[in-house]
């Protein structure tokens, strides 16, 4: 796992489109299943587990929807309603009063759905091809519980415009609530990662076919979200070669023609989830280079990285930042505890997702 160490470039600032970071030790999305039902609402609880976590260069909050057709879990908080907006005011301004930053990462989950959470809705996708997978509904004792997604209806052309002006009012309210910065999810086999999938994605107009068609999209998408708010406040996560969700494809063409857009666009970031995390391939150094020549902004890896890692990619310039997950769950003050290399606590996966306070806002800090 994670080697603690002292003196490291994690240490040194980053500029990120309009906000600068203090340190490189970046706080990864992390979906916790605790928002306030109903309304999928950010409550004082999620405060004060982000609050505590303020420490990091940057946090990038749990995927929170854009709509209620986008939610495929329990309990996750959503940024679409006057209330949601209000919840993540309380937490923008704890990280804030901490000294801290805040992306919120939007998400529409696509086909990794199921009707229970969407209100009655049929999930939807690029296409409507039969997929089989599980999404996580509330069981009656209140706790995670698995059932099988259905085939999901496929989008049509006026749809894709108003789920990508979902997206912009997403923007907006994130801007409203006081986040820094927003975070696309682009990746894991949710529903921009399922129009650029030639497994998921079968249409036969604009948005299917080439590789250029493919991404219509995510590109769609970023403009929306860089047009209501501005993109040097965007980044997008993307999650080339990992098998998640249904998706697992030589994309790598399809990473370097997306950086190449991103770059056009003025992108502040782009947020790899490299797949070795989740029991695929390492990243090779040749493709971080390509990446690095097509993409003139800051470059984030995650996944199962080491301390030795992050420093090695740094010191290569193939990446500028390490967001950590399951390390960050467990040491709210992991900046800290790697900085002086302090021992770090062991994550609880029983309790990563729903429940309370419980394997939430009660591992210790160095100085608790
Ligand atoms: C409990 C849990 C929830 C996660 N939720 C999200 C999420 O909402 N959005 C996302 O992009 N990735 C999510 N991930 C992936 C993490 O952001 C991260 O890429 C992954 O944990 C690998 O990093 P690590 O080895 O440092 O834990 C989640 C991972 C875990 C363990």
């Amino acid at each position: 796992m994670l080697q603690p160490g002292v003196n490291s470039s994690l240490f040194e600032s980053l500029s990120v489109g309009a906000v600068t970071l203090p340190n490189r030790v970046l706080m990864a999305p992390l979906t916790r299943m605790r928002a306030t039902d109903p309304g999928d609402v950010p409550n004082p609880l999620m405060a004060e587990y982000y609050r505590q976590r303020a420490g990091a260069g940057l946090i990038v909050t749990e995927g929170t929807q854009i709509s209620p057709v986008g939610k495929g879990n329990m309990d996750t908080p959503g940024i679409y309603s006057d209330e949601q907006v209000e919840g993540w005011r309380l937490i923008t301004d704890a990280v804030h009063a901490e000294g801290g930053r805040i992306a919120a990462q939007l998400w529409h989950v696509g086909r990794v759905s199921h009707e229970s959470l969407t209100g009655g809705v049929q999930p939807v996708s690029a296409s409507a091809t039969e997929y089989r997978s599980r999404a996580t509904l509330k069981g009656p004792d209140g706790l995670p519980q698995r059932a099988d997604s259905p085939t999901p209806r496929r989008l049509s052309v006026e749809e894709i415009a108003s789920t990508v002006a979902d997206y912009a009012r997403a923007a907006r309210n994130a801007r409203d609530a006081g986040f820094d910065l927003v975070e696309i999810h682009g990746a894991h086999g949710y529903l921009v990662h399922q129009f650029l999938g030639t497994a998921s994605n079968h249409r036969e107009d604009e948005y299917g076919g080439s590789q250029e068609n493919r991404a219509r999209f995510a590109l769609e998408v970023v403009d929306a979200v860089t047009a209501a708010w501005s993109p040097d406040r965007t980044g997008i996560r993307i999650s080339p070669q990992g098998s998640f969700n249904g998706l697992d494809e030589d994309d790598l063409p399809m990473a370097l023609h997306l950086a190449g857009e991103f770059s056009r666009r003025g992108l502040a970031f782009i947020h790899l989830s490299e797949p070795d995390w989740a029991g695929g391939p390492a990243l090779q150094d040749d493709f971080r280079k390509e990446l690095r020549a097509a993409y003139d902004g800051a470059i984030f890896g995650a996944g199962a990285y080491t301390f030795e890692k992050a420093e090695r990619l740094i010191g290569l310039d193939l990446i500028d930042a390490v967001a950590f997950g399951r390390s960050f769950i467990a040491n709210p003050d992991l900046p800290e505890r790697l900085r002086t290399g302090a021992e770090l606590n062991a994550p609880v996966p029983a309790t990563f997702y729903g429940g309370d306070a419980q394997g939430y806002t009660d591992y210790p800090t160095l100085t608790a």
